[in-house]
């Protein structure tokens, strides 16, 4: 990606719940050298525990607990208006619709708990382990109207042992996350 002399590239971050990959990206950016920075938090359930990472960092955030037409009209403006750079969903619990992709025209960015392409949407522990699979893992990839299909940037995987249920690997993937989603960002801003 081009570089952006004398500024960072601005980030906005999607939630719906948790917000563990936002308070990761918020620590790495204070912590490391990045040539990015968060710079807009938006969640679209006021119930979001991660809300509260963006409150302690002093980030900019909004909720818009709309239907996903209003949601994105609301969310385009506020993109807009902060001049961001790159989108980064992580654990957005809705489906951006094609106008929304192409009328932001900025690079999107998804944090997905497997090794795409293989299981795409929910539940992808549970699956992991009913198909007896040896690895599983997280993958960052571009969003594209295609559910959980864009091309992919970083990719981690793990073993899965036959001891592992789906909340021994969701603990173990997110820890993976938290380690590709910062090298996913120092990849495509540098
Ligand atoms: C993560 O497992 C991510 O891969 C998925 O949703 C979960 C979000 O976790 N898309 P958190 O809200 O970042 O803790």
């Amino acid at each position: 990606m081009a570089q952006l002399i004398g500024h960072k590239f601005k980030i906005a971050v999607f939630i719906s719940g948790r917000g563990s990959n936002l308070k990761n990206l918020l620590n790495f950016s204070k912590k490391n050298k990045t040539n990015w920075k968060i710079s807009l938090v938006i969640s679209n359930k006021k119930s979001a525990k991660g809300i509260k990472y963006a409150q302690q960092f002093k980030i900019p955030h909004k909720i818009f607990e709309n239907k996903i037409k209003i949601f994105e009209k609301k969310a385009l403006i506020a993109l807009k208006k902060k001049k961001i750079n790159i989108l980064c969903l992580a654990g957005f619990m809705r489906i951006l619709s094609k106008t929304f992709i192409k009328k932001l025209k900025i690079k999107i960015l998804n944090i997905h708990p497997s090794l795409l392409p293989k299981y795409k949407g929910m539940n992808t522990h549970k699956r992991v382990i009913q198909k007896k699979e040896k690895f599983t893992g997280c993958t960052v990839h571009y969003v594209t109207p295609k559910l959980d299909s864009g091309k992919i940037i970083i990719q981690k995987k793990v073993r899965v042992y036959k001891k592992d249920n789906p909340k021994t690997l969701s603990k173990k993937v997110l820890l993976l996350e938290h380690q590709a989603y910062p090298e996913a960002l120092q990849k495509i801003c540098s």
